[in-house]
């Protein structure tokens, strides 16, 4: 499956564009199927993005009571918790636009892993009508060990599970260990998938993954089954690709 990779020269720009994107997609979901359902990522890289659509010209161009946002992962601690994605994006987004409040499909973070999990795929369920889910959006981003959402190099939801929500009860990397995800599955359901990468220490790991082949890095497994997989970088983060086209910041291509 083939990646669009699009680089923005800094930060800024990148947020610009994936909101841009948002918004279109937005636009274009409301308008042909009445609603536009969006998984957003965790992690510090989307702030930015959150902010913006939060203010002019976005917060007025999308379609907010059409929206239904949901998380592609969560830590398990409770909302107002400092480490909760939900968290973050209700005090940055949420609070600022006018979605409506039964239109939020938080993952419990308060509750056991397994506990959420279980209500968070009942909820999908419910959303979309039973266990074959289609979001229109699915934010991810990318951490240094390639893990992506919460499947990390070796954690459930990666290998041949049919589930779409996972609890991840396992140490990984330097964050809250105790994690709901999305799963491959899930994920790989989406119409599109939309990565945000930014900053220089993410660069070897971008060309592991889009130049590599390891297989074991989850974030190389996220292709779309029947979706549209774009890559948004800016120009730190892609500065080890070497393909081509894909290295060169926007601004530069014809
Ligand atoms: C989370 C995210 C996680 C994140 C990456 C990148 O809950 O933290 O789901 O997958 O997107 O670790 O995080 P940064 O954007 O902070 O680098």
């Amino acid at each position: 499956m083939e990646a669009d990779v699009v680089v923005s020269e800094d930060a800024s720009e990148l947020a610009r564009e994936a909101a841009q994107r948002f918004s279109n997609l937005a636009i274009d979901a409301a308008r042909s199927r009445g609603r536009f359902s969006v998984a957003l990522s965790g992690g510090s890289t989307p702030v930015a993005l959150y902010g913006l659509l939060a203010k002019e010209p976005y917060r007025g161009q999308i379609p907010w009571s059409d929206i239904h946002v949901f998380w592609g992962d969560e830590r398990c601690v409770p909302p107002h918790d400092r480490g909760s994605n939900y968290g973050l994006a209700q005090k940055v987004l949420l609070s600022r636009v006018p979605v409506p409040s039964d239109n939020i499909h938080r993952i419990q973070g308060e509750l056991e892993p397994s506990a959420a999990a279980r209500l968070y795929d009942a909820a999908l369920q419910g959303f979309f009508c039973g266990p074959k889910i289609r979001f229109d959006l699915v934010l991810l981003g990318l951490g240094t060990d390639g893990h992506t959402a919460a499947l990390f190099p070796g954690s459930p939801g990666l290998e041949g599970t049919e589930r779409l929500v996972e609890a991840v009860a396992a140490d990984y990397d330097d964050r809250p260990a105790r994690r709901v995800t999305l799963t491959l599955p899930a994920v790989n359901s989406a119409r599109e998938v939309l990565f945000l990468v930014s900053g220089g220490n993410k660069a070897g790991i971008v060309r592991a993954v889009l130049e590599g082949s390891d297989p074991h890095l989850p974030a190389q497994r996220v292709q779309p089954t029947a979706g549209r997989l774009t890559w948004l970088l800016d120009a730190a983060a892609a500065r080890g690709l070497t393909g081509g086209e894909a290295g060169r910041p926007k601004a530069e291509r014809p």
